[in-house]
């Protein structure tokens, strides 16, 4: 009988790499061979991650590509994207190509401001309290904004205070919301060192019990607004043999009426958008996971039920107009922006001066994901594209090498067979 085996294991975090590697090899079976892909680090090699995480064992990447032809606010930018997904940049850059006819894409950001919660319990005179904080609301500002001096030389700081009631009976408590500028920074460890320090003068003056002291992701305040115009014209030279520029429109008007109306659709549609801003967050070291949170929370929020990110109407002259909106928190200093050199890499190709400037840049990467996929899904169904490039993997799958990938891909593609087998196939006739 087979000893169990048991993942309690004293001090990994303590040990060296090879250490760590011989507890794997040991636990999972994993040959030297996979040891060896372990052990090849990229550019975030073990010491480097080592002090971003704990306990790594190694670093697991993704192919980093660049999107071409945007043009935003009348500036040209190439972005890099992190992603797995073979279509994704293709398709931003096409659809960015588009855009660039009629002048690009337009986005607007407001200030970074994120929130910060201080829950409140055992009040016993709820507008007492709320008075009394409000009454204190300078005194407190300015104390909090003694916290962070450099936040404050780079014109961020804490704006505002705000006090909510939340539940019902007994389960009722307080919320403080502390408003902060966090300037280029995503902001969740200035508000929440804010938070935790300004708690207790909050409980003195509410004679309640700070409860939670952290940050709320749903970034109401920091939202991005994107907008491009796809005229008929480009949608007929870019899709030849898919119908009249106004039948192309029509079908995307029609799918994002289908996510308006239906939350199922809505969020395969909010997806298609979050392939292209998650890629350029993680490309950029930024927390994809905060971005996600916020964005379905906000639909919700907003719209009071869950909505599609982005809308398309026809303008006067009869194109179609794309339009976003979602709160983005990003960062361009601290973090995975730092410290992951590549993040940092990619910061510099975009040329991005501000978190702002790169939250408007992934709006607008956000809405031309969108309405590629809008197009192709209204047009020639989704697998055609994603059938190119897939059957490129396939084919690398089944051992074809150099430019024999693309002459096996194509006539699988051609042939309506995309597998192993099939490319197999293919590689034997031709000997
Ligand atoms: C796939 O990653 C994204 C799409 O499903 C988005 C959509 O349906 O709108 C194609």
């Amino acid at each position: 009988m087979s000893e169990e085996k048991s993942s309690e294991l004293h001090k990994f975090y303590a040990k060296n790499l090879e250490e760590r590697l011989s507890i794997l090899k040991e636990f999972s079976g994993l040959s030297e061979e996979e040891l060896n892909e372990l052990r090849n680090y990229g550019s975030l090699d073990f010491e480097k991650a080592n002090r971003m995480i704990g306990n790594v064992i190694g670093s697991i990447q993704f192919p980093l590509g660049i999107a071409t032809n945007f043009m935003i606010n009348g500036k040209d930018y190439l972005i890099p994207m992190a992603i797995e997904e073979p279509s994704v940049i293709a398709a931003a850059s096409k659809a960015a190509g588009i855009a660039r006819k009629a002048g690009g894409f337009k986005a607007e950001s407001k200030e970074s401001i994120m929130i910060g919660q201080i829950q409140l319990k055992g009040i016993k005179d709820f507008s007492k309290a709320k008075k009394e904080i409000l009454k204190k609301k300078k005194e407190l500002l300015e104390k909090v904004n003694s916290i962070d001096k450099v936040l404050i030389e780079a014109g961020g700081g804490a704006r505002e205070i705000e006090v909510r009631e939340i539940g019902k009976g007994k389960k009722k408590f307080l919320v403080i919301h502390l408003l902060v500028d966090v300037r280029d920074a995503m902001g969740a460890n200035t508000i929440n060192s804010m938070c935790e320090k300004i708690a207790p003068e909050i409980e003195e003056i509410s004679n309640g019990k700070a409860g939670l002291r952290i940050l709320s992701n749903l970034a109401v305040h920091r939202t991005v607004k994107a907008r491009a115009v796809f005229t008929k014209k480009a949608l007929e030279e870019s899709f030849k043999g898919q119908g009249k520029g106004g039948e192309i429109i029509k079908g995307i008007i029609d799918a994002a009426e289908f996510a308006e109306a239906d939350a199922f659709r809505a969020c395969t549609h909010n997806k298609g958008i979050m392939n292209g801003v998650d890629a350029v967050a993680v490309a950029t070291g930024n927390d994809f996971r905060a971005i996600e949170a916020a964005v379905h929370a906000f639909s919700c929020w907003k719209n009071k039920g869950y909505k599609p990110l982005s809308k398309y109407y026809k303008d006067k002259k009869e194109d179609l107009v794309g339009e976003i909106e979602l709160p983005l928190a990003l960062g361009i200093v601290g973090g995975a922006t730092k410290t992951n050199p590549v993040a940092g890499i990619s910061l510099k190709i975009l040329g991005v001066k501000s978190a702002r400037e790169l939250a408007e840049v992934i709006a607008c990467v956000g809405l031309a994901n969108n309405f590629a996929a809008l197009r192709a899904l209204a047009t020639e169904g989704i697998q055609k594209g994603h059938m190119k490039l897939h059957a490129k993997n396939i084919a690398i799958m089944a051992g074809a090498n150099g430019k024999e990938v693309e002459r096996v891909a194509e006539k699988m593609v051609k042939e309506k067979d995309v597998s192993v087998g099939k490319a197999k196939e293919i590689m034997n006739e031709s000997g």
